[in-house]
């Protein structure tokens, strides 16, 4: 099966069992942000059954881009095996299983253009701060959910202002926005 096929069937799956994959809106965001900065490696922290690792890898698929996905669930990792293949998009595709916290720091500094920070919400702030030193010198960081989840997320909040990030609250769709922390 290809990409268009595999995210309809997965769609349909996310509405009857409420996986909270990501919406339209924010996937047409995300794909616009890796085409129109020619992103080509990515990093991904939550794949759960891998429907934002697809629309990701869709777009980065026109740059011979990849992406890497971490998740610790070993039923929505095996899940995402699968459904990576039925897109026909595991070429591209490293999926990692196991706790983000301790696999972020043993990727390669100075390596990813764009990273999408879907994980458990009360860690945004663990993850950003891991993941600052794998990102190269054009970069995006891309934190999901933080309008709905701000009470979970307030050491997120916290950080980024005593660290003076540069950042955005942009929001996407009724259902909730994101951080875009982007270098200036
Ligand atoms: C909101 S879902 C991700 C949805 C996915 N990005 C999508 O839109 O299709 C969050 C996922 O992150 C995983 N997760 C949460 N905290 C994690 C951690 N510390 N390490 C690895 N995976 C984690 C959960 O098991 C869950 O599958």
């Amino acid at each position: 099966m290809k990409i268009k096929e595999t995210l309809i069937n997965l769609r349909k799956f996310w509405i009857e069992n409420d996986v909270p994959n990501i919406t339209d809106e924010n996937a047409k965001f995300l794909q616009s942000l890796i085409s129109q900065n020619n992103f080509s490696n990515v990093l991904e922290i939550g794949t759960a059954n891998g429907y934002s690792t697809i629309c990701l890898a869709s777009e980065l698929q026109k740059n011979s881009g990849r992406i890497t996905s971490i998740e610790f669930s070993i039923l929505s990792h095996n899940q995402a095996i699968a459904n990576i293949k039925e897109a026909w998009l595991e070429e591209i595709c490293t999926l990692i299983h196991g706790q983000a916290l301790d696999i972020i720091p043993t990727l390669p500094d100075n390596s990813f253009d764009f990273v999408f920070i879907d994980g458990m919400k009360r860690r945004s702030k663990d993850f950003l701060e891991l993941s600052r030193p794998k990102i190269k010198k054009n970069w995006i960081i891309i934190i999901d959910d933080v309008i709905k989840f701000k009470h979970k997320m307030l050491s997120l909040y916290e950080y980024v202002e005593e660290n003076k990030i540069n950042h955005e609250i942009i929001q996407i769709d009724s259902d909730d926005g994101v951080m875009k922390i982007i270098k200036v």
